[in-house]
Order: C-alpha cells, then structure tokens, then sequence
C-alpha cells in the first residue's frame, strides 16, 4: 500500500483499530525517519559515558550516527557523524578519548566543539573560496542534559526539554535518582547492544506499560529471577511491588508509564540473606529514601516509554533503553544499566549480573518479549495478513478516554491490572508526526475534541 493517505487513516480510534502497515510498510517508515525523527526529542546517552574533556561515545538518532562529546572546554556536544566534505564517518568507535575528530577520507580534521581545525592544502586549493566557520560539523538543534541523560533534537522549533517531557518527569526521575532519594548520581555501568527483527514500535509500545502481556514471562515468574536469585522466591523482583497499588498513565507528548504506590508503612523486605553486605546496603537505601521523600518514598517507578523510542525499567533492574531503527522491520535496541555512581562496587557488580540475567539480549524476560514482537512482526508482513488490522479496543471506553495529564491519575480498571490507553496516547502522536502537526497539536491542543469525538 502506498503512502497516500494521512497517517491518521491507519489509526481508526472510532473502532478502536490500527493498520499493519505501520509496522511493515518501508514507506510508513521513510515517512517516520522524516517526520518523527527529525523532530523528537532522543536519549543520546549519559554523561557518565564522558567524563573527561575529549571523552566521545557514538550513539544513534533514527538511522543516523551521532558523536556524543565533551569538548576541551568541558562542554557536551552531540554532531552528526559525518564529515562536511564527502559525507565519511569522523569517528568509526564507539567511544573514546580524542582531542580531534580526523576524517580518514581526505583528512579534514575537526576539533570536539565541531569546529574545522584543518583542510589539507586549504592555502593552494580552498583560500578565498571556503570559509571554514561554515563547514563545522552538523550539530544538533537543541541538547538538554537532565540528571546526567543526555538528549538532543533536530528540531529548531522543539518545545525545551522538560516541556516535553511533561509529568512524565516524575517517573522518569526515580530511574534517574539515586536509590536513597538523592536527585540524580546515577551513572551507565554498561550497554547492550543487540539487532532483531521487528519493528521498533513494538519494543517501544511494550513499555508503555502492557501489563496485559504478563502470561508471556510465566517461566521467568515461576523460577523467580529477583535480585536475590533466591529459590522460592517468586517473580521477577522478589515481590517488592506485590502489595502496591499500580497505576498507569498517558502523558500529552505521548508517553507512557506503569508506576506504583506501596501502602502506608510499608518496609524493607529482606531478600538478599544469602548475602548480608548486599542487604545492608538496600535496607539502608530504604530507610535514607523514606527519611529524605517522606510519603513520596510510597511512589516507585517500573517501566515506561518516552516517546517515541526510548523506555526504562526504574527499579529492579535499572536501565535506558533506545530502540533504533533500521528498518521497518528490524531494530537494534541499546539498553543502558544504571547504578548509582557511589554505590560499593560489590553492589555494582551484584547489579550488573542481575541486569543481564534479566535484560538485554541474554536476559530471561528481554529473550520472552523479544519472541513476541519478531514473531508477530514476521507473521503480519504477509498479503493477507496486512488485510487485517491491530485491535486496540481495550480501553476505548469513554472513562479510559477523558485526557491523561497530571502524573499519577489511575486509569483502566486497577483490579485487572490491565489498560491499553497509553498506546492509544502513543499512536495518537505518532499519526500527528507523521502528518506534521504543529508543536502544539503534538502537545496536545484539539486533544479534548478527539476525546469527545471518540466517545460519541
Ligand atoms: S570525506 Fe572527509 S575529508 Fe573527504
Ligand atoms: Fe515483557
């Protein structure tokens, strides 16, 4: 099907519906790199990545390499990978220390700030025809570090960073804070970095929050995969969230979270007996979260995605995950581990294990939902298959409906658990996109008149 209509035509909200195409179609997808990528705010990397002046790590936005990097003068920089002259990569590792970017082409050489340092024979061949202040590397429009995640946009027109990011910013900073409540200090102890076949949208979907999904990790649940990795111990985290209200929310830039509220008084369940020194640090963690947060300590993170490719796992495991895209039908996710920077490093070593035991692509539950999403992108790529759409009526009702802002409004019916809304939210935005809508329709403007529109 060729991409003629407007993108909002494959999302029919009335029966609660979405067109294959949008996650086999090489069109849909050429419409995406342009119209989304270019324009969203990406998680680049974190700034724990580069510490030092020179310091670079290579990263991606859309199909596109990135150089993340502190500069001489300490300031960080994210430059399209590419020199100015024939379009050669600048930097071919995936990070680094350098005081130059050299071209291996032709040699123009480039300092960290992007700037031209030097043209082989500029005198006899360039002078008088090239100003060199015109040929620095291409850099983003707009970067906000915030508490050490670096993101960048393309996009000159693009609301400032926390704008975007809305009251999502509540549940993005407990993946961000430090495990005692400090604001920030984390810092990247590792990334996975894995190809696979299937669309993006999938991975990013999943983490809105689908807890309806659960029946796909059962084995993981039943063996108990928790940090301590103790028999008997049921679930993926020790239980820590079993007595908690969930809650799930959609936010107007079209993200989406699964977060948690743990009852009145409620305290530190040692599962870590096996090793005393790992306990005493997550007792302590607990007690200083509950002192320095008060009530707020009750609000813990689980997942969530921030439109339109980045999602995170908040507690147990801890991580930042960019699913990049190559095409309609194959991604490479990068997920980023997070520990706080001051913890012991037996903590830190205790963590990473965990992490991978859990996510990534060695990890229980990542190799379950990985299954799902290649499968299901492989089994809709057929003639007939791309006939029949997606069904999203789950939570089409009027009450799922109404718009989700403000943080922590519960939605879908918490007994069950269960709620499709954000990805309405998501898919939502993602037609806006790619029918490059103005900033403030992708905010949210005209979304009451959708609402009322789709409950007549
Ligand atoms: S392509 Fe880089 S110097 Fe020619
Ligand atoms: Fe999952």
């Amino acid at each position: 099907m060729s991409f003629t209509s407007r993108a909002a035509d494959y999302v029919d909200w009335k029966r609660g519906q979405i067109s294959r195409e949008i996650y086999v179609s090489e069109e849909v997808y050429r419409q995406e790199l342009e119209t989304l990528f270019t324009r969203a705010w990406l998680f680049v990397g974190h700034e724990s990545q580069i510490p030092n002046p020179g310091d670079f790590f290579t990263s991606r936005m859309g199909e596109e390499s990135v150089i993340l990097v502190r500069d001489k003068a300490g300031e960080i920089h994210v430059f399209l990978n590419s020199c100015r002259h024939r379009g050669m990569k600048v930097c071919r590792y995936e990070s680094g220390n350098t005081s130059l970017f050299t071209c291996p082409y032709h040699s123009w050489t480039y300092t960290t700030d992007g700037r031209i340092r030097g043209i082989p024979l500029y005198k006899a061949l360039y002078e008088g025809n090239l100003d060199r202040d015109d040929w620095s590397l291409i850099e983003v429009a707009k970067l906000h570090n915030y508490k050490g995640t670096i993101w960048a946009t393309w996009d000159p027109q693009a609301p400032d960073f926390l704008t975007y990011l809305g009251d999502a910013k509540l549940h993005l900073d407990q993946a961000l804070d430090c495990r005692d409540g400090r604001p920030g200090g984390s810092e990247v102890i590792g990334v996975h970095k894995w190809i696979f076949p299937a669309n993006w949208k999938f991975a990013a979907e999943n983490f809105l929050g689908d807890t309806y999904h659960n029946p796909s990790h059962r084995s993981v649940d039943m063996i108990g995969i928790g940090p301590s990795a103790l028999q008997g111990v049921k679930g993926r985290r020790d239980n820590e969230m079993e007595e908690a209200q969930h809650i799930w929310c959609s936010f107007p830039a079209g993200h989406g979270v699964h977060s948690a509220i743990q009852p009145e008084g409620y305290e530190f369940v040692d599962t870590f007996k096996n090793d005393p020194e790992i306990g005493q640090y997550f007792r302590h963690c607990h007690e200083e979260r509950k002192r320095r947060l008060g009530e707020n300590a009750r609000f813990l993170p689980f997942v969530g995605t921030l439109f339109p490719n980045t999602s995170y796992h908040g507690r147990q495991p801890r991580s930042l995950c960019s699913w990049h895209p190559h095409s309609a039908n194959e991604t490479e996710g990068w997920r980023f581990f997070l520990v706080d920077a001051d913890a012991p490093t037996k903590v830190k070593d205790f963590l990473r294990e965990y992490y991978m035991r859990y996510s990534g692509p060695a990890g229980m539950t990542e190799q379950d939902d990985l299954e799902n999403w290649l499968y299901a992108t492989r089994a809709s790529t057929g003639t007939i298959a791309r006939r029949h759409n997606f069904n999203y009526a789950q939570s089409m009702g009027a009450s799922s409906l109404n718009p989700v802002v403000n943080g922590i409004e519960v939605k879908g019916d918490v007994s069950l658990q269960v709620t499709e809304h954000m990805a309405v939210g998501f898919y939502r935005r993602w037609a806006q996109y790619l029918d490059r809508e103005p900033w403030d329709v992708l905010l949210g403007a005209g979304d009451e008149r959708f609402h009322a529109q789709a409950a007549e």
